[in-house]
């Protein structure tokens, strides 16, 4: 048996930029002491950023040599001895340039319609190839606003309207250097389109029930044909970007899973005819699975929730003698087995996991 690790997720939760490494930055309370000053102006310069609109320029340039006299103060620090640059960076500076602000809600609004086609712009542009962005946003941008017009909030669109080419410039500049791609507006913009992808496969997978994930399947290729892109959007993203985000696994593994089921079904079509699978939603079911997998293999936490799910169904197949997977031991595979009790009855289950 392996162990079963579920880690409460918050629902639904798409929007993933502004990811940083989810560690505590290292030597701060040494950095605090050592540095002073330069922490004084630094974090006066942060209080005068506001929530609500990303800084410009200036006011980004200004807050960025402030964290920069940080930097140059803390890396002399006998703490960050022989650590990477990336430390001191983490420890010095806040994500000022890649953190979402409210405004940003208005962009992906526009990014989400240029996805669907739902727009007449006409620049060439492509969510796989992530730095046509600049075509699109920069050759078309009254199409742009007019997009805006419809979906951003008055506030958020004037703000658009009235700084669009220093905004634009910002997010879809694209710096070389270390130290500028990690706190660059940029990053957030590309990781935007990335989300919007995700959520695209979020929701068509919602629209799925397990029942039906096959290879064969129209509606299960297109999901995946999604998931090819939104992997290659986020291998291109210029920013650092946490890979072990839920998403990113989900996404990575869903030909993996989709494989297996495929497989599943084959050997054992009653299975697809069960209620249990016919009313669930290959969303919760993936996210479980995914879920599971720091425990097990992909074959191992299909089956097991499989299991979870239709234990009835299975208990009732069983009690008919209709069993179609009565067990049969292969030596080197791994079982997975449950038991259960019904009319104080011990039912004791256990699945071979087949390599085919
Ligand atoms: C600057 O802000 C950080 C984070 O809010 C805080 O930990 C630190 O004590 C502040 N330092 C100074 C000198 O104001
Ligand atoms: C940038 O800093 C200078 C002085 O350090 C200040 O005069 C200017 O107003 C600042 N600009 C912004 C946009 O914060
Ligand atoms: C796009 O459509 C909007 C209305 O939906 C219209 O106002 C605008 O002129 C059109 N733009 C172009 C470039 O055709
Ligand atoms: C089990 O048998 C009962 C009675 O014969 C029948 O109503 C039920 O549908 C059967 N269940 C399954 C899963 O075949």
């Amino acid at each position: 048996m392996f162990k079963l690790v579920l880690i409460c997720l918050s629902p639904l939760l798409v929007n993933s930029y502004v990811h940083r490494s989810a560690s505590y930055p290292i030597c701060l309370s040494e950095t605090n002491n050592a540095c002073q000053e330069e922490m004084k102006k630094k974090n006066e310069t942060l209080a005068r950023i506001s929530y609500y609109y990303p800084p410009l320029t200036d006011s980004l340039k200004n807050y960025t040599e402030q964290c920069r006299d940080v930097m140059e103060c803390a890396s002399g620090l006998e703490c960050f001895k022989g650590k990477p640059q990336w430390e001191i960076f983490r420890t010095s500076c806040d994500d000022v340039g890649t953190r979402s602000y409210y405004f940003d809600t208005c962009i992906y609004q526009i990014l989400k319609k240029i996805y669907s086609n739902d727009h007449n712009c006409t620049a060439g542009f492509s969510f796989e190839n992530l730095f046509t962005a600049d075509t699109i946003f920069k050759k078309e941008k009254q199409c742009v606003l007019n997009i805006g017009q419809r979906v951003c909030k008055t506030d958020d669109f004037n703000f658009l309207q009235n700084n669009y080419d220093e905004l634009i410039e910002l997010y879809t500049n694209n710096p070389t250097s270390g130290i500028d791609r990690w706190d660059h507006p940029s990053g957030k913009f590309y990781m935007m389109h990335c989300d919007v992808l995700r959520s695209d496969f979020v929701q068509k997978s919602v629209g799925i029930m397990v029942s039906s994930v096959n290879q064969e399947n129209v509606n299960v290729k297109k999901l995946l044909e999604i998931a090819q892109i939104t992997q290659k959007c986020t291998h291109k993203s210029p920013f650092v970007y946490g890979n072990s985000n839920y998403y990113n696994i989900w996404i990575k593994y869903a030909q993996t899973i989709v494989a297996v089921m495929t497989n599943v079904f084959k050997h054992r079509p009653t299975l697809s005819q069960y209620q249990c699978l016919t009313s669930l939603k290959s969303y919760d079911f993936f996210r479980e699975v995914v879920q599971c997998m720091d425990a097990g293999n992909v074959k191992k936490c299909v089956w097991f929730f499989i299991n979870l799910y239709c234990q009835e169904e299975i208990m009732a197949d069983s009690k008919n003698q209709t069993v179609t997977w009565a067990p049969h031991k292969e030596s080197n595979v791994p079982d997975v087995s449950f038991s259960m009790f019904k009319n104080n009855q011990r039912h004791k289950f256990v699945f071979t996991v087949s390599n085919n």
